[in-house]
């Protein structure tokens, strides 16, 4: 398995594939390779002739009070990962290489990206559907593989790939958990082990509160406060949000009547963690 440092060599790379007819899949991601990043590249593989993953830890999509300096890397272990879930090439560009210095363009989903993670990490989003429709002109695969750990961010790319007739398929992926719930995160390194301990509320509350609706309780309201009042029970956690909302539009729901997403962000001392759940009555 090859990785390639630049746009150009990349481009020359995948040349011949497309000359062919080949399917490529890709999958975008930040580096830090978990089974979470494993599992879209599998998929990839199994769906696609070649799959490209790419490693780019995007500066833009950070704020400047985020972690963007301490965001942890570790490219020889990435590439071990990749390669064993299939990966037929890595593209790993530097900053430089992606931004030049003059950049004038910008690409902007709005209202999907003002809601949930986007109303605590404003410009979050921003950098995201740069990047992504970046990397989608450099690589011009068939089908992109995005996880639904990041939900906002799948719906916000959907819509973006609707609106601006972007010509690739994106494929949802389900969320890969620890044994114990624990939603896979290149941040959870990040944790201690009594934040870690404390963190595993958020997938139990998703999952009992999972249960609350399959045994009939509609009122999101009432299933907010009580999960809610779940996460508070631990004192490490600082809640940023857990809103019940539309799939697609990430609107607020009130009461359930088909489909809701489950999205919450909570911190763990300094860790900002993220996990959701999708539940159908
Ligand atoms: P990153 O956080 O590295 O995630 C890359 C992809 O892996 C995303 O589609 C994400 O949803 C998926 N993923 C992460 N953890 C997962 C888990 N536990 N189960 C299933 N999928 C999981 O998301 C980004 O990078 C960046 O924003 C990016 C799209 C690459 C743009 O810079």
């Amino acid at each position: 398995m090859e990785c390639i440092n630049t746009i150009k060599g990349i481009r020359e790379y995948l040349k011949p594939y497309m000359l062919q007819d080949k399917s490529i899949g890709f999958v975008p991601t930040m580096g830090y390779l978990h089974k979470g990043h494993g599992s879209l590249i599998e998929k990839a593989a199994k769906e696609n002739d070649i799959v490209v993953v790419s490693i780019f830890v995007n500066p833009t999509q950070f704020g400047p009070n985020e972690d963007f300096e301490k965001y942890p890397r570790d490219l020889e272990g990435d590439l071990t990962v990749a390669k064993e879930a299939g990966a037929t090439v890595v593209f790993a560009p530097v900053a430089s290489e992606m931004y030049v210095e003059d950049k004038k363009t910008q690409v902007v989903v709005s209202d999907l990206t003002d809601k949930l993670c986007g109303a605590s990490r404003p410009g979050h989003f921003q950098g995201v559907t740069t990047v992504v429709t970046k990397l989608f002109n450099i690589v011009k695969a068939n089908k992109a593989y995005f996880g639904k750990k990041d939900a906002q961010q799948l719906a916000v790319i959907q819509k973006m790939v609707q609106d601006l007739n972007m010509d690739i398929e994106i494929i949802e992926c389900p969320i890969i958990r620890e044994e114990d719930g624990l939603a896979l995160s290149s941040r959870n390194v990040y944790l201690s082990e009594e934040e870690r301990q404390e963190a595993l509320v958020l997938s139990q509350g998703l999952f009992s509160t999972k249960e609350r609706i399959k045994q009939g309780e509609r009122d999101c309201v009432q299933l907010k406060n009580e999960l809610i009042e779940l996460i508070n029970t631990k004192p490490l956690s600082n809640i940023d949000y857990v809103n019940f909302v539309d799939v697609n539009t990430l609107e607020d729901i009130n009461i359930i009547d088909d489909k809701v997403l489950i999205a919450l962000a909570v911190k763990f001392g300094n860790t900002r963690l993220i996990d959701n759940i999708t539940v159908e009555v």
